[in-house]
Formats: structure tokens, C-alpha cells, sequence
């Protein structure tokens, strides 16, 4: 294919090599003339594992075209990639302005093309910029339409520096955000053949989803150097602890724990975030990280009061008291959280939850209810039913296969669902739906 790149930089450069390589007839457009000249003589404006012999090879092929001047590069190609930087502003925003530029003169240069053209953002951008930025300086400057005229998707790019060769021609995946499936075609001409699955998905998605795979990177780093730091003042080999760490590919290398839902609780991951908190700063060493998880969990579970109390809505049944699905234990539970702000805030409540029936309590659950919330045990009622038929409102705190399936059969299109569980199908529900973070 004829492919243009805008940004010679870490991202442009590989792919303009390594698509050059690949058999593409590609045009390098920057506006760094240094950078192009080196290419144009076959040397690299980048330092990267194998760059000199990419670039040196695609020079030598014939392949690898450069100009400054973006029109050339629009015209002497059918696809765009937008390779451009996108550093940080002062106050922490995203700066636009090299994206911005661009998509004027791409615009511009469209208003004198003919032909169809795809338009690949490749630069990390926030969710909506794609849309609602580049899109339409593209239709300004050149008086035509998205969708018609031309395409425009996101591409997120997974290179890592240092690997970026290898990484450009084994990716975790290749995503495509998109509306429209013409530009997600063209894409799948040029990267279908990567070892990977190609997924296409809304543009806003893609978006969030590089933020999030680089946010979450960070994560894991900082996490890991927290925990090394809590086991160094121990004396505990922290580099031992997290091998460990990686070696559960069940609970913690994997996909649990990761999907959006209601708060953490129960009898042990909040005991042990503070027991843990608490050594670390009584040892001195500071864990800004884990020291978050608390509060911030404690954020989302403000969150869900909030969404009720703003509907105004006053009477409210809660499915789901315990937990978790499949357990009676109600220690640090954030559904009794829950249920004791609406009762604080003096609404009508009623709750279910088929693993905790008072009559059929016993032990340390039985003594815990009686003791430390006897005001809940008698909202408790003995089926789903009492609980849905009634309610303004219906707080969904249990995922089980039955329940949900009674949800599905009593909302009714009057009633306000608060969905803590991602219910399958939810948008077959009658009520006013609403997740509690979807
Ligand atoms: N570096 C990485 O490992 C990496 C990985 C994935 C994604 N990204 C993202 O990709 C984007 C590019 O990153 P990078 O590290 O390659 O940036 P970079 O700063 O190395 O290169 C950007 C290039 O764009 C050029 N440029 C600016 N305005 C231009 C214009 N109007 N026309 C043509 N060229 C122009 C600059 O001269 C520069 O050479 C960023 O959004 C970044 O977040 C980077």
C-alpha cells in the first residue's frame, strides 16, 4: 500500500521502517528536516535496537520516500498515519498543538485530493480527540466529510522503546477505533498479518484504552516498588515476594479482580490493606499508593449512595447484602455500607440476599448481625420479589445466574435499576438503567 507518517520520532520511524520492509511504499513527513535527511541517506533519527539496519535497508529498497511538505505525502499516498507527539502541558493537560497543525494540513491537503484517503490517529490521545479535534479540523480545511470523502480511526501503538522493532511486529494485539468499517478494512490490509488479533472497537474505547495500558503500567510499577520498599524496611527479599507474586497466574497474573464493579470488602482484603498500611507507616516508609486503596475504595462506594440519592427516589431494595455472591459473611461488606447510608439518609429500604436469612443464621454471622447492625436485619425480607415489587429503586449487589434472571422478569420500566454487577444483558431490562461505573 502507499502509507504517509507524520512524525519521524520513536513511533513514526519504526513503522515507516518497518512497513517499508514490509513491501509499502512509504512517505516520512516531518517537520525536523535533520531527521529526514538522515533517513534519506539511509541512517537512522532514532537510536533503537536495529534501527540502523531497518532504515538502511528500506533506504537501499527504494521504498522509503521523506518530505517536509505534508501535501506531497498526502498525495503520494492512500493512508495516513499520524505519528506526531502529544507531551504534557504545565499543569498536567495533554498538549494538542503538534496534532492540531497536523490535522490542518492534512485538511488542507485533502481539499486538493481526489481520491478516498484513511486518516490513522497513532499518537496517545484522550478519549474524544479523535472525534471531536482532529475529525473536524479535518472537514474545516478541507470542506469535505468524514465517513464519505474520507476516514479517520484511532490505532493505538504498543511499541515499547528499547524493543520497538520486535514489538511492532509481535504487538499484545491490534486494536482499530472506529465508526466506520472502510478505515478499519485499510488497517487490516496493512497489520492483519501480525502474529495477534485484530480487534475493531468504538473510538472512544480505543482511546481510554491506551491511557489505560499505559496508567496501568505504571500501576504495576509503582506497586511493585511500594511492596519492595514495605519488604526492604522488613528485611524480606521483595524481589523473592513479587517472583511469587507473578507466579499465580490465577488470582493475580490474570483477568480477576478486573473487570469494573462495586467496592472490595469482606473479612480479609480491607483488614490486611490497613494491617499492611499501618507497618509501613509505622516503619517509616511511605506508601502513597497503597495508602489510596482505602480511601478510594471507600470513594466508589460514595459514589453509588450519590446515584441514588440524586434520583430523588425514596424508596430502595437492595439485592444482595453479603459481599460477594455465594456467602452469608457481612464483615466490612459494602452493600451494609450502602444499606446503612440510605437508612442514615431515611430512606424506605427492604433487602434480600438468599444466603442471609436471619431465621437461618448462625455463628459468628448470626452474633455479627444481631450485634453490630440489628437496625438491617429487620429490612431483610425472605424473597427477591418483596424486595423488587415496592421499590422506586433497585440496587443489583448480586451477580448470581437466578437472581438475575428474577431481575430481568420483575423491573419494571417505572423503576430505577443500580446495577453494582454488570447484569448480563442489561440493556433487555425494562427500568431506568444505570451502572455504577459503566
Ligand atoms: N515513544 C514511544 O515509545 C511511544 C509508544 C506508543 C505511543 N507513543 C505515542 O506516539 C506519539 C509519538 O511519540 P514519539 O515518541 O514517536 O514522539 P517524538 O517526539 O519522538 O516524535 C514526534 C515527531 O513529530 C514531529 N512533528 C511535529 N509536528 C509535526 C507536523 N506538523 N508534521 C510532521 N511531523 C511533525 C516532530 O518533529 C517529531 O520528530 C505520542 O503521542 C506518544 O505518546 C509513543
Amino acid at each position: 500500500m502507499k502509507i504517509s507518517i507524520f512524525g519521524m520520532g520513536y513511533v513514526g520511524a519504526v513503522s515507516a521502517g518497518c512497513l517499508a520492509r514490509d513491501g509499502h511504499e512509504v512517505t516520512g513527513c516531518d517537520i525536523d528536516q535533520g531527521k529526514l535527511d538522515l533517513m534519506k541517506s539511509g541512517k537512522t533519527p532514532i537510536i533503537e535496537e536495529g534501527m540502523v539496519e531497518l532504515i538502511e535497508g528500506a533506504a537501499k529498497s527504494g521504498r522509503l520516500h521523506v518530505t517536509t511538505v505534508a501535501q506531497e505525502a498526502v498525495n503520494a499516498s492512500d493512508v495516513s498515519l499520524i505519528c506526531v507527539g502529544t507531551p504534557s502541558m504545565r499543569g498536567g493537560g495533554q498538549d494538542l498543538s503538534a496534532v492540531k497543525r497536523l490535522s490542518e494540513q492534512l485538511g488542507q491537503a485533502m481539499k486538493n485530493k481526489a481520491s478516498y484517503h484513511t486518516f490513522v490517529v497513532r499518537s496517545t490521545v484522550l478519549p474524544g480527540t479523535t472525534r471531536n479535534v482532529v475529525t473536524p479540523i479535518l472537514e474545516e480545511h478541507s470542506g469535505k466529510k468524514a465517513g464519505v470523502d474520507f476516514g479517520v480511526c484511532f490505532q493505538p501503538e504498543f511499541l515499547r522503546e528499547g524493543s520497538s522493532i520486535k514489538d511492532y511486529d509481535k504487538p499484545p494485539f491490534t486494536v482499530v477505533g472506529t465508526d466506520d468499517d472502510r478505515p478499519a478494512e485499510v488497517l487490516r490490509q496493512i497489520f492483519g498479518h501480525l502474529p495477534c488479533e485484530f480487534v475493531t472497537t468504538g473510538l472512544e474505547a480505543a482511546e481510554m484504552l491506551k491511557m489505560t495500558c499505559n496508567t496501568f503500567h505504571a500501576l504495576k510499577i509503582t506497586f511493585a516498588n511500594e511492596v519492595g520498599r514495605v519488604s526492604q524496611s522488613l528485611g524480606v527479599d521483595s524481589q523473592e515476594v513479587m517472583r511469587l507474586v507473578c507466579m499465580d497466574k490465577h488470582l493475580n497474573i490474570s483477568t480477576a479482580y478486573m473487570r469494573p464493579g462495586f467496592a472490595f470488602g469482606g473479612s480479609c482484603l480491607p483488614k490486611d490493606v490497613r494491617a499492611l498500611t499501618n507497618l509501613a507507616k509505622r516503619n517509616d516508609v511511605q506508601v502513597p499508593m497503597l495508602d489510596g486503596l482505602m480511601p478510594s475504595n471507600r470513594v466508589h462506594v460514595d459514589h453509588a449512595i450519590e446515584a441514588v440519592l440524586q434520583s430523588g427516589k425514596r424508596k430502595v431494595g437492595m439485592i444482595g447484602l453479603s459481599f460477594k455472591s455465594g456467602t452469608d459473611d457481612l464483615r466490612e461488606s459494602p452493600l451494609v455500607t450502602l444499606a446503612e447510608a440510605f437508612i442514615g439518609k431515611g430512606l424506605e429500604l427492604s433487602i434480600y440476599d438468599p444466603e442471609v436469612n436471619i431465621a437461618r443464621l448462625v455463628g459468628a454471622n448470626k452474633r455479627y448481625i444481631e450485634e453490630s447492625i440489628p437496625h438491617i436485619s429487620s429490612l431483610m425480607r425472605g424473597s427477591a420479589q418483596d424486595v423488587i415489587q415496592g421499590a422506586e429503586v433497585v440496587v443489583v449487589g448480586l451477580g448470581d445466574k437466578h437472581l438475575m434472571e428474577i431481575v430481568h422478569t420483575l423491573v419494571t420500566e417505572d423503576q430505577m435499576v443500580l446495577d453494582l454487577v454488570d447484569i448480563p444483558d442489561h440493556h433487555k431490562l425494562k427500568g431506568d438503567y444505570r451502572g455504577v461505573c459503566w
